[in-house]
């Protein structure tokens, strides 16, 4: 019975020997600075005591019973919708199961045959599956790039109905973010370009009361779509992509991620409201950006490392080689980070990849700090 087409061994064969063969592990150093639990409030516990509190008042169910356009939909689901499309000041918001859902259905729904995507080259693995999914054509810019952006709308504009430039606010990557006040500018609906920011890693981050990077730079109101994830910052599960009344509709409409799968289940929603309480309640956003300002006081010496403004970090290596030997002298002072390895990223740019938490004390961050440094490549 254990049979297997040949080229599954072959590939599996061919990653081991590249050293590049992915495993699922189930116990990590105890000191976190790998997840994306940016404000602890997975960690922490404060979100589990929020839902724990909520459900003695009354029991949220634990199974949608189907799509939301067949019996999964509530008016608790529809309640929690208006509630984020007005704290992120939009028209609408639709809940989708997850940041990959919410990217490849909004892109691959949205853009059509007639039309351009213009991508950042460093977007995120879902949008640019939702871009490939999508009939349109699509070129990608270069990194924060806007001279490249431009030129490529200038050349292209005339041959197409319209155009999406799409962005993440921080980058997922390196923690960097993108020119937003430019693009803004240059994205202008009237001509038909269209903005979507995608603030998977700026929610709970940035703005007022974590509202976001578009928050914080005034342009919410100059995007077509923005894409906030619940798995990151907020400490749980889930997306929303807010927007028009006609985004939403829309994509009730024609998003196949959306539509043809079962919906998150009330609990669930019920953590994702919990979590917006929790960015107004708590000072976790604060003590976050403190430990952000305490790790640059201390970091001035580190060498090829991305400055941010946001939990991300990262650390240019220069090969895989090196970067397993930094993952092992970091795992021997406890501590856990992510590596980047090529060919996820260019050969030579491999990188280390460290988020800084709200709960991350003092001298672990010395320590990590004082590991870092001791990398002489
Ligand atoms: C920028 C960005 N967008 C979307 C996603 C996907 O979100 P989710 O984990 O909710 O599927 C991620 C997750 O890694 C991300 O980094």
């Amino acid at each position: 019975m254990n049979q297997h087409p040949n080229h599954m061994m072959k590939a599996l064969i061919e990653r081991e020997q590249n050293g590049l063969l992915r495993k699922l592990k189930n116990s990590f150093p105890p000191i976190d600075f790998c997840s994306n639990d940016y404000l602890g409030f997975a960690k922490l516990g404060l979100l589990s005591k929020k839902v724990q509190e909520s459900s003695e008042a009354g029991p949220k169910s634990l199974g949608s019973t189907g799509s939301r356009l067949i019996s999964g939909n509530s008016h608790f689901i529809e309640d929690a919708e208006k509630q984020i499309a007005l704290f992120h000041h939009a028209q609408s918001a639709l809940i989708f199961n997850s940041g990959y859902d919410a990217n490849i259905g909004l892109l691959s729904s949205v853009a059509q045959k007639t039309d351009l995507i213009l991508y950042d080259e460093f977007v995120h693995a879902s949008i640019y599956d939702g871009i490939r999914l999508s009939q349109a054509t699509h070129y990608k810019f270069s990194h924060n790039d806007l001279h490249s952006l431009e030129e490529l709308i200038g050349r292209h504009q005339k041959n197409f109905d319209s155009i999406y430039v799409i962005v993440e606010s921080v980058f997922a990557l390196d923690g960097d973010s993108a020119p937003l006040i430019e693009l803004a500018e240059i994205c202008n609906p009237g001509k038909n370009i269209f903005l979507i920011v995608d603030e998977a890693h700026a929610i709970g981050v940035f703005g007022k009361q974590g509202r976001g990077l578009c928050n914080a730079l005034g342009i919410e109101a100059n995007c077509f779509a923005r894409i906030y994830t619940y798995g990151k910052a907020m400490g749980c599960h889930g997306a929303a992509i807010v927007g028009s009344e006609i985004l939403t509709k829309y994509l009730i409409n024609f998003a196949r991620s959306f539509m043809y799968t079962t919906a998150l289940p009330e609990h669930c929603i019920d953590a994702i409201l919990h979590a917006y309480q929790l960015l107004i309640e708590t000072d976790q956003k604060d003590a976050l950006q403190n430990n952000i300002a305490y790790f640059y006081s201390r970091s001035g010496n580190l060498k090829h490392c991305v400055k941010t403004q946001s939990a991300i970090h990262s650390m240019k290596i220069g090969s895989n080689e090196q970067l397993d030997h930094c993952e092992r002298a970091l795992a021997e002072k406890n501590i856990h980070i992510r590596c980047i390895k090529s060919p996820v990223v260019k050969h030579g740019t491999e990188r280390l990849r460290f988020s800084i938490h709200s709960f991350n004390t003092r001298s672990e961050i010395d320590a990590l700090v004082e590991v870092l440094n001791g990398f002489k490549f």
